[in-house]
């Protein structure tokens, strides 16, 4: 985990806490919050059951997935800490997350990246239809869908998901916030490496959709709405259809201190 950072036990016990205190707080989710996060003895446990759960139909039970979730968050110390850094990222980038149980819990942007991070293990390791599984429910149940070969860094923020489509060859580095209704797509005319190349700490608004294998460089800002044809230089915000640049970014993380609380 980031030196600078809490370790993933630290976290785990806050979350813990947190949970207990909200138990009393709310007793008709008392046994929600037991077999979610109480009875748990790790993080990664509770994740992996959280997704499971999610993603399980009747003829594909959550304790299968479950082992498959937990196989991956333990295969490499990468994927855990993509997710502890995904999951610090949601509790300091959104105004209105106040306890760091709330994106494990209740945020579907932070479930989908967990999800995607199973799925994307599963492809490299060449379990091609296994990963689309976890697509495919990922995008029912969450309304993200995310190829398994996307490549996502750490630190991801996807804020209330609904909407987000990320294309096969797209890479997303880290420290990106992104929100509801973006699209890293292609363009239908190019093959091959087709999708956006998303450098770090960008910010990518609500419904922007940038297509093509553009890049859209360090610490930029795609603008709500905006359509995205061409490489975006680094520190620099675009906007419109088709996107141009209306402004120079002076932030250092334009991804980490956007005002973007819907309360
Ligand atoms: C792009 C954004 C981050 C502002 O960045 P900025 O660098 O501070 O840009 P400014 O606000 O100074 O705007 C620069 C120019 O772009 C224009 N602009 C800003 N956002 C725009 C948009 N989405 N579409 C079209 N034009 C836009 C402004 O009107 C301004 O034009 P002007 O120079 O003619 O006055 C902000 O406008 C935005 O889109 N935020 C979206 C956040 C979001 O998705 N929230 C969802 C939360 S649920």
């Amino acid at each position: 985990m980031n030196k600078d950072g809490p370790s993933i036990k630290e976290i785990w016990e806050t979350i813990q806490k947190e949970t207990e205190k909200r138990v009393q707080a709310e007793p008709v989710l008392a046994s929600f919050f037991h077999s979610t996060i109480l009875e748990h003895d790790s993080f990664s446990s509770a994740v992996a059951d959280l997704i499971a759960s999610d993603l399980g139909r009747a003829s594909v039970q959550p304790m299968l997935l479950r082992s498959v979730i937990k196989e991956a968050l333990n295969s490499s110390e990468e994927i855990l800490n993509g997710t502890v850094s995904d999951l610090l990222a949601a509790k300091e980038r959104d105004p209105s997350c106040k306890y760091l149980s709330e994106p494990l819990l209740f945020f579907k942007g932070f479930k989908a990246l967990q999800a995607h991070r199973v799925a994307s293990w599963l492809w490299v390791n060449s379990r091609h239809t296994l990963a689309h599984y976890f697509q495919s429910r990922t995008s029912e149940v969450y309304g993200v869908d995310i190829h398994p070969a996307a490549k996502l860094g750490e630190g991801i923020m996807i804020d209330h998901g609904t909407g987000v489509v990320i294309g096969e060859t797209s890479v997303v580095e880290d420290n990106v916030s992104i929100f509801q209704g973006v699209t890293l797509g292609g363009t239908g005319k190019e093959e091959g490496d087709r999708h956006p190349k998303v450098r770090e700490g960008v910010l990518l608004s609500a419904s922007s959709t940038i297509l093509g294998n553009v890049k859209i460089g360090k610490n930029a800002k795609v603008a709500a709405g905006s359509v995205v044809l061409d490489d975006v230089k680094e520190y620099t915000t675009v906007a419109g259809v088709p996107a141009v640049k209306v402004n120079e970014v002076s932030s250092e993380s334009p991804a980490r201190d956007v005002d973007h609380g819907i309360d």
